[in-house]
């Protein structure tokens, strides 16, 4: 099998194609070929050695990547036979994803519906989960105005949409730069707002809720401009992809209610329950993943390189050079 290895902490080329020899599912596991595999921004942060949390990154080699959708191919010891065959899509337990194989639990795979495109599964995986949870902890009502950053990415293009869905008075659609700001559109954002552009705060008005994943500067205009409003309102703080995250604690001072990211998934129960979802809602239409990017899984290094430097949209997936080709539904971005 095909794996793509973290040997050192770095640039996008300390990823390596590897052959290693196929796992074998353990009692209660399953064995999953691999027909698309997911990449979050994060991942190029704890490549780079630079993970958002305190402490150090995983021990090295490590095999980055936390979400596969594919074919179980093989069955371990007591688990269901009526697995076999089915299309899935999984964690696979923080890391481990860059690969053409993967053996999880089956506990954790969880069904695909019918109707989705190769690939939409699991790009709905994390950032759907995410996006979901952001958006009930957000308790949106039809009266908000909300803001929404890097309004054309993975996460972003899902909350623009579930924003809108919700009934809210405003989406702004928050992003670099005029292509995201059409999509972030195309998705339903009332309003868009370069924010590459100097003095992109001053015109906000009466925003309600401000989902910052983005941090540095951003982030600190977004508070700044919010603050200045005066009326209170929440703040999700749930990345940091173009700076240090926002800091939990000059929300509170500014009089803004603090909604941290990492409370927004309560359990592995709801993280499951959040998936089943957002998968349900794309299958029946409600939800649209957008997939911007696909690249071969031995080439995930240019992958990383393409999100580094700010030039994909959506989510973008990796794809073995075994997975049998289908193309996505129409209306789905294509890369
Ligand atoms: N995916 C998840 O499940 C998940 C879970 C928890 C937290 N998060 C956080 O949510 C945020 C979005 O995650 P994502 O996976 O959906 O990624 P993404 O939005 O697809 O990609 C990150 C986006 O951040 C923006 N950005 C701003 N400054 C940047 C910079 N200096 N370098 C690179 N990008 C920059 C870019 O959009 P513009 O060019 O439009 O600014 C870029 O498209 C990240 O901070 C991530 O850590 C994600």
């Amino acid at each position: 099998m095909l794996q793509v290895r973290l040997d050192a902490f770095g640039g996008p080329d300390e990823l390596h194609p590897v052959e290693v020899p196929d796992p074998v599912p353990g009692p209660g596991q399953v064995l999953v070929r691999t027909a698309a595999a997911g990449i979050t921004f994060v991942e190029t942060q704890v490549r780079a050695g630079r993970p958002p949390w305190p402490g150090p990154g995983p021990a090295l080699p490590v095999v980055l990547g936390n979400g596969v959708e594919g074919d179980v191919i093989g069955l371990g010891e007591g688990v269901d036979p009526s697995w076999l065959g089915r299309r899935v899509v999984t964690a696979t337990g923080g890391f481990g994803g860059y690969a053409d194989r993967v053996v999880v639990d089956a506990a954790a795979a969880v069904a695909v519906p019918d109707g989705l495109g190769l690939g939409e599964a699991v790009a709905l995986l994390a950032d759907g989960r995410t996006a979901l949870g952001l958006v009930r902890a957000a308790s949106l009502t039809p009266g908000d105005r909300v803001l929404v950053t890097a309004a054309a990415g993975g996460v972003g293009t899902l909350l623009v949409q579930l924003a809108k869905a919700a009934g809210v008075r405003q989406v702004v659609a928050a992003a670099g730069g005029g292509r995201k700001l059409a999509l972030a559109a195309g998705l339903g954002a009332d309003t868009t707002v370069d924010y590459t552009k100097p003095g992109w705060a001053d015109a906000l008005e009466g925003l309600d809720v401000g989902f910052d994943g983005v941090g540095g500067e951003v982030g600190a205009d977004l508070l700044a401009a919010m603050a200045q409003m005066g009326h209170g309102g929440r703040y999700l703080v749930y990345g940091g992809a173009g700076g240090p995250m926002t800091a939990g604690d000059a929300v509170t001072a500014r009089g803004l209610t603090l909604v941290p990211g990492h409370t927004v998934v309560r359990s592995p129960e709801d993280n499951r329950s959040l998936v089943e979802q957002a998968l349900a809602m794309a299958a029946a239409g409600r939800l649209r993943p957008v997939i911007g990017q696909r690249f071969p899984l031995a080439r995930a290094a240019d992958a990383h390189r393409a999100i580094e430097a700010r030039q994909t949209v959506g989510k973008t997936i990796l794809i073995p050079a075994d997975a049998a080709w289908s193309p996505a539904r129409p209306g789905s971005a294509r890369g």
